[in-house]
Order: structure tokens, then sequence, then C-alpha cells
């Protein structure tokens, strides 16, 4: 498809999916190892929170992020009736132990820029995707649902500026080439900005169906809820987010947290727009998160929040 094929038809701005990753994204880059009890219990008052959509887990190798062993414990023991539960996989290997756990929905990702891929799977990107080719089809052909991340789509840790065509690029051939159902295009290090998210969101919704784009920002330089509303501005109506403001990748030095559930739920809800979330009993389970963390987290709201 050209790039000047028209626009696409922007859906109403009535409803935001929101994507809680903080049992993923959130925990896997904490000095503090979190137990399997604690992270059932961290997914399920999420859960309880309303949220409809958690990443509860990674099924990659425990020696690159120790955060995330005893995810397929986890997965097994927070199932329940009306909820999407994806994990994260890298590969095969990480494909069969989710599937033994009874995944329904997995995650794989890859990046807009090699020297962050290579460092985050020891992989280039072409490399990723013969990965996910060795997979993915089987996965689809079982009835999952496969959601594809994107990495450092608005600048890179090593490689500093992503073109964003090359950004583009890769989201289109994840969604393409490999079927993923929902790319999520992703600021791994928190340094886009809303001019940045027009220019790659407006170019991806030419090539990929609007309804099937999500962002996924980190808020290390305050910019997250400026791109969310750079992104709804494009059409997007799915955003990636984590309770309290935890997160951050192992491979990408100095991200710090995901975009607050709570910050962007209470933007959203102020805006009259429908989450599905009840943001006192979401403020609860992050508070219950921040004790076994002993941490204060970053997101706002929970400051404030009497
Ligand atoms: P490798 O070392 O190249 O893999 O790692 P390998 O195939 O040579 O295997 C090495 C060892 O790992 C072997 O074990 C394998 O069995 C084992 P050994 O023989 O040494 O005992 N292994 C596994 N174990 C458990 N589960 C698996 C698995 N695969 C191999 N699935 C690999 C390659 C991909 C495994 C590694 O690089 C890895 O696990 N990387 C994950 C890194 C990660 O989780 N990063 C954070 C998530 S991405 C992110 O945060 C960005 C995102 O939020 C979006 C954004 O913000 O941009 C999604
Ligand atoms: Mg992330």
């Amino acid at each position: 498809m050209s790039e000047e094929t028209p626009a696409p038809r922007k859906p109403p701005l009535s409803r935001v999916q929101v994507v809680e990753v903080g049992p993923r994204d959130g925990l896997q880059n904490e000095p503090t190892a979190l137990s399997v009890d604690v992270r059932v219990a961290f997914v399920e008052a999420l859960l309880d929170a309303g949220l409809s959509v958690v990443e509860a887990g990674a099924f990659v190798s425990p020696k690159w992020v120790p955060q995330m062993a005893g995810s397929a414990e986890v997965l097994r023991r927070v199932q329940r009736e009306g909820v999407r539960l994806p994990v994260l996989v890298p590969n095969r290997k990480g494909y069969e132990a989710a599937r033994e756990a009874g995944a329904t929905e997995i995650a794989v990702f890859t990046a807009a820029s090699e020297s962050f891929n290579k460092k985050n799977i020891n992989a280039s990107i072409d490399e990723s995707f013969a990965r996910f080719a060795e997979f993915v089809p089987d996965a689809k052909a079982a009835g999952l649902r496969v959601r594809g991340y994107v990495s450092t789509c608005f600048g890179c840790p090593y490689e500093g500026t992503v073109d964003a065509r090359k950004a583009v690029e890769v989201c289109e051939r994840l969604f393409a080439q490999v079927g993923c159902d929902e790319i999520s295009v992703g600021d791994t290090i928190g340094v886009g900005v809303p001019t940045q998210v027009h220019e790659v969101v407006g170019r991806l919704s030419r090539v990929v169906p609007i309804d099937r784009i999500a962002v996924h920002f980190h808020d290390t330089r305050g910019t997250a809820l400026a791109n969310v509303l750079a992104a709804l501005g494009e059409g997007v109506r799915i955003v990636d987010s984590s309770a309290g403001g935890t997160g951050g990748c192992p491979y990408a030095p100095g991200a710090a947290g995901n975009l607050a559930t709570e910050d962007l739920v209470y933007m959203l809800h102020g805006m009259g727009i429908e989450t599905g979330i009840d943001l006192g009993k979401l403020v609860v389970a992050s508070r219950g998160l921040q004790t076994h963390l002993g941490r204060e987290l970053p997101g706002r709201y929970l400051k404030a929040a009497p």
C-alpha cells in the first residue's frame, strides 16, 4: 500500500481497551523477584479492579530474566472466565511451555533497531522473524490470539534515533507476514514525543487496520500521557500501561516505568471515555504491590489518591 493511501476512518472515542502489563513488564526489571503467591495475588487484584486484559508473565529464559520464573504457575492459578491473559513468548520452547500452562493468548516481541534486539533476545530482527515462523503458525492453528510487540519505535538506547519508516516496516511485517492479531508500538525507553507518535501511528494506520494497533509508552521523560493523546487522535483505542507505573526492560539501560495505569484511567475517565476499570480498586492493587516491593511506585495518581 502506498503512503498516499487516505487515512482510515477513526473509531468513536467512547471506550479504550487498557492492556495491563504490570505483572510482566512491571516486574521483570525489579531488583526484588516476587514470589509466585504475591504475583498471583497481584494479578487477581487487577482482575478484581476490572482490568480485562492482564499480561500475566513471560516464558523467557529464567537465566535472562529471573523475575519471570514461575510464570507457568502464575498463569495456571489466575485463570478465570471472560478475561484475556496474554504471556510473553520469545521462541518455540517458550511457546510450548505457555501452551502446557494453558495460555490462550501469547505475545511475541521484536524491535525496530538491531542493537536492541541483539541485547534483548540475542537475535537480529530477521532472526526473530525466523523464530516466530517456528511457532506462530501452530499457535494460530490452535486458535490462540497472538499479540506482537515492536520495541524501540521512537528511539533506541544503543542506536539513538530510529527512522519512523523502519518502525512501521517492522510493525507491518509482524502483522502481515507473521499474522499477529494486534501490534503494540513500543517506546521502550520513553523518548518519544507526540509529533513522532502522529508520524509513526499515522503511517502505520495506512497499512495495518487502526483497531489492530496498540501503543506502549514508558514514561521515562514524562511524555507518555501526551503520547497517548496523540495516539487517540490518530484513532488508536488500545493502550498498554502498568499498575503504579512499575516497569522497564532489563536490556534497555535507563528505561524507567511504563505509563501508570491509574494515570491513564484517570485521564480517560475525566474525558468521558470508558475503560470498565474501578480506579479505587486499582489503587488498592498497586498499594498492595508497593508494600511487597518495599518502595513508593512512580504513578502520579497513586501518590495523589486518598
Ligand atoms: P539464548 O541464550 O540465545 O538462547 O537466549 P538459546 O536458545 O541458546 O538457549 C540458552 C538457554 O536458555 C538454554 O538452556 C535454553 O534451554 C534456555 P541451557 O541449555 O543453557 O540450560 N531457553 C529457555 N528457557 C526458558 N524459556 C525459554 C527458553 N529459550 C531458551 N523460552 C532467549 C535467547 C530469547 C531465550 C533469551 O534472550 C531471552 O529469554 N530473552 C528474553 C529477554 C526479555 O524477556 N526481555 C524483556 C521483555 S521485552 C520488553 O520488555 C519490551 C516490551 O515491553 C515492549 C517495549 O517496551 O518496547 C515487550
Ligand atoms: Mg515495555
